[in-house]
């Protein structure tokens, strides 16, 4: 049989279980571990100089990683003007997204130092999130298309995937030829301004790719609500992307594209036939890596009851093992959660669960930083879940053999559909699951985090997301004119 050849590879990344990548890894990043970055809008490739405030790290308040200036209305409205598709030929665009991506790798200490700094991220996590970044530039830039481009694209990302995502909206913007407006999340501007620049050192225009740091309801509002933006690229929260689409529909020219991918209330199903091991890790990295802040984590798990105890108590056995930590050091598991706002929204769900008795099981919380214990919450089945919990906390639910379908039904009728897992030896089950529920990411028999660029294209439906997936073959073809025509008829 002939081989497969991708034409692009994907970043080899680091492998974490060998002990020389460590030390390098851990060498690469120790120059950055008390540097101080600074975040300016970036208007036709000029800083400009506004009144700078710090921004804050998860772990450590005091370690405060540098400052941002906000973007004003005046920036904005000067960055509009200078806005300008980016003529060059696709394979030209092509290459200099791939030398954004090369020059991304180069500089892995300094972006392993900036997520953990920034944005609490583990070194596992910061890792796998320069990965997938450099693997989004790479991946748009060899297939970047020879299409008419919309014109000018907002770009819209979560604190999240600081790097990973805001690279990919606007690496698969660039590439399709527009002119992008970036505006990274509130909490995490520093990562976003250094990805700037060395996509403008790669030979990206100034005109054709200009950041504008600043709140959601201000500038973010703004980059969303103004006639000459064309498009708009959002990931983040399904409540932001409805106040959106209503500013685009009162703003924009009709059919402008919104390409929004947004929340889950993911679950998954084990069935009495799973290897209760494979599961069990499945669901410890479902649902607590990343302290849980992905939007493709698990939030409701569906055991069958004939398992359930045993399958309960090996997997509070392996939370014990988690280490909770400063997010800088190679042991911890799972790091600080985004902010105090973040942190006492989930910790007023887990209090509401406990004064119900409903709290199954919960490690200790460190004493400082902005940590939420890995937490089990007991539910009958996921209409309990009123709204997606953004941090390390699982419901369980059981059910009984006779009840699978309503099972699948129950998690239908939430409306969300991002990322689903289900745990069986039985092959015809995974069919039969398979074709019923509803999630653009349906993984069997592991983990359902860490979708991988070019190989598992990524995105939801319903209330998950409009589609298409980021990092598939439909994704690029959504910034181009043809797509705004289309979208209008
Ligand atoms: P958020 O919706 O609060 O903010 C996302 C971005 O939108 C930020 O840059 C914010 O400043 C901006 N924003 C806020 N209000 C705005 C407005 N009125 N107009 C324009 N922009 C506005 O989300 P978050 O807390 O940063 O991120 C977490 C959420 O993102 C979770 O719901 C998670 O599930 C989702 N997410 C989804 C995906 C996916 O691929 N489906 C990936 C990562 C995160
Ligand atoms: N792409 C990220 C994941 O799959 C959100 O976890």
């Amino acid at each position: 049989p002939e081989l497969f050849e991708p034409e692009r590879p994907n970043s080899v990344g680091f492998d974490l279980t060998d002990l020389p990548t460590l030390e390098r890894l851990d060498a690469a990043r120790a120059p950055f571990r008390n540097a101080l970055w600074h975040a300016t809008p970036l208007i036709a490739g000029k800083a400009r100089p506004e009144t700078a405030q710090p921004v804050d790290n998860p772990f450590l308040p005091k370690d405060s990683p540098g400052t941002v200036a906000q973007a004003s209305a005046a920036d904005i409205e000067a960055a509009l003007s200078a806005a300008t598709p980016w003529e060059a030929s696709s394979q030209d665009r092509g290459n200099v997204l791939a030398r954004a991506a090369d020059l991304f790798e180069a500089n892995y200490g300094e972006f392993f130092a900036l997520l953990t700094r920034e944005a609490g991220k583990t070194p596992l996590d910061a890792v796998a999130e320069l990965r997938e970044a450099v693997d989004f530039l790479r991946y748009y830039g060899a297939n970047a298309p020879s299409i008419t481009p919309a014109g000018v694209f907002t770009c819209i990302s979560p604190w999240n995937f600081p790097l990973a995502i805001f690279s990919g909206q606007v690496s698969a913007a660039l590439a399709a030829g527009n002119a992008v407006l970036a505006k990274p999340a509130d909490q995490t501007p520093l990562i976003a301004h250094r990805a700037v620049e060395l996509m403008h050192e790669a030979g990206v225009p100034f005109t054709a790719l200009q950041l504008l740091p600043g709140a959601g309801t201000t500038v973010g509002a703004a980059l969303t609500s103004d006639a000459r933006i064309n498009g708009v690229a959002f990931t983040g929260s399904t409540a932001t992307a409805k106040r959106i689409r209503t500013a685009m529909a009162d703003h924009l020219a009709p059919g402008a594209p919104l390409i929004a991918e947004t929340g889950g209330l993911n679950a998954m199903i084990v069935d009495s036939t799973a290897l209760p091991e494979q599961a069990v890790t499945a669901i410890i990295e479902s649902a607590f890596q990343s302290a849980g802040q992905r939007c493709s984590a698990l939030r409701c798990l569906y055991v069958q009851e004939d398992i359930a105890d045993g399958l309960l108590d090996m997997l509070q056995g392996a939370m014990k093992e988690l280490t909770l930590d400063d997010p800088w050091e190679l042991s911890t598991d799972c790091g600080p959660v985004i902010d105090q706002k973040a942190q006492s929204g989930i910790a007023g769900h887990i209090a509401i669960a406990q004064a119900e008795g409903r709290v199954l099981y919960q490690l200790t919380t460190p004493q400082s930083g902005t940590f939420i214990a890995p937490t089990l919450i007991r539910v009958k089945g996921i209409a309990d879940l009123e709204q997606e919990i953004f941090g390390p906390v699982l419901h369980v639910a059981t059910f009984k053999a006779n009840e699978l379908d309503a099972v699948i039904d129950a998690i239908n009728d939430t409306g969300y559909g991002l990322t689903f897992g289900l745990q069986t030896r039985i092959d015809d089950r995974v069919q039969h699951v398979s074709d019923r529920v509803h999630a653009g990411n349906i993984y069997v028999n592991r983990n359902q985090i860490g979708a991988i660029v070019g190989c598992q294209p990524f995105g939801g439906e319903g209330l998950s997301g409009t589609g298409p997936k980021a990092g598939g073959p439909n994704y690029l073809a959504r910034f181009s004119a043809t797509a705004s025509q289309t979208s209008s008829a």
